[in-house]
């Protein structure tokens, strides 16, 4: 999707159906960070911050990144708001520049269907992870009633774990853990979570 898009629709972004299915990954996600007190976060494509905001008392800091500026204003003005003292924004596109950061943990969730070279950033996100961290991924499974030229139907796990183990990520983990009405372009469709480790 053009990125464009995104700094349009930031400030109408949290819609009650997003903020419903916010709700479902904030759930999921926290499993995963249930020994992470002491961990950094970065939560890539964060948007207007729906989840990772839920998730700052599970972690050391919290480092909110997008591409979008106007995305990252709402975010900071929930962080403002809700009295957050431990996340941060960053605008950039790591698809587009090399970061010069190390993070523990960092979070992808609805953002790589949105990234057409898949490869590409998994290769950069390898790169800021510090050794034994992880990365952690929320997004569709394949869609095919779905087609868009900019947006990927989902993501088929055979497809995405080898692109993971190409890249070198290892203890790659990934199910199915909700299927929701028209959740993905106005379709049903299901999520999932995947965790893998440097
Ligand atoms: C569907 S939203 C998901 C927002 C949030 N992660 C959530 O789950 O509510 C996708 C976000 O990814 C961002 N994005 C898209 N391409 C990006 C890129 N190449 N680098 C950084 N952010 C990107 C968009 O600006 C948008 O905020």
């Amino acid at each position: 999707m053009d990125i464009n898009v995104f700094e349009q629709m930031a400030n109408r972004y949290d819609t009650e159906e997003r903020m419903e299915l916010a709700k479902v990954i904030v759930k999921e996600v926290r499993q995963e960070l249930r020994a992470s007190k002491t961990k950094s976060l970065i939560d890539y494509g964060s948007g207007t911050g729906l989840v990772s905001l839920e998730l700052a008392d599970l972690v050391d800091t919290i480092l909110l990144v997008d591409s979008s500026k106007q995305m990252l204003e709402v975010a900071k003005a929930k962080i403002s708001h809700k009295g957050i003292t431990n996340a941060k924004v960053l605008y950039s596109d790591f698809t587009q520049e090399t970061p010069e950061l190390k993070s523990d943990v960092v979070l992808l969730s609805l953002v790589l269907l949105h990234i057409p070279d898949t490869k590409k950033i998994l290769e950069e996100l390898f790169n800021i992870l510090n050794d034994d961290g992880k990365l952690i991924i929320i997004d569709f499974d394949k869609n095919d009633k779905i087609s868009h030229p900019k947006v990927h139907n989902g993501f088929s796990h055979e497809e995405l774990t080898k692109i993971l183990s190409e890249v070198g990520f290892k203890s790659i983990e990934m199910k199915t853990f909700y299927h929701g009405k028209r959740i993905f372009m106005n379709q049903d469709a299901a999520m999932f979570r995947l965790s893998c480790t440097k």
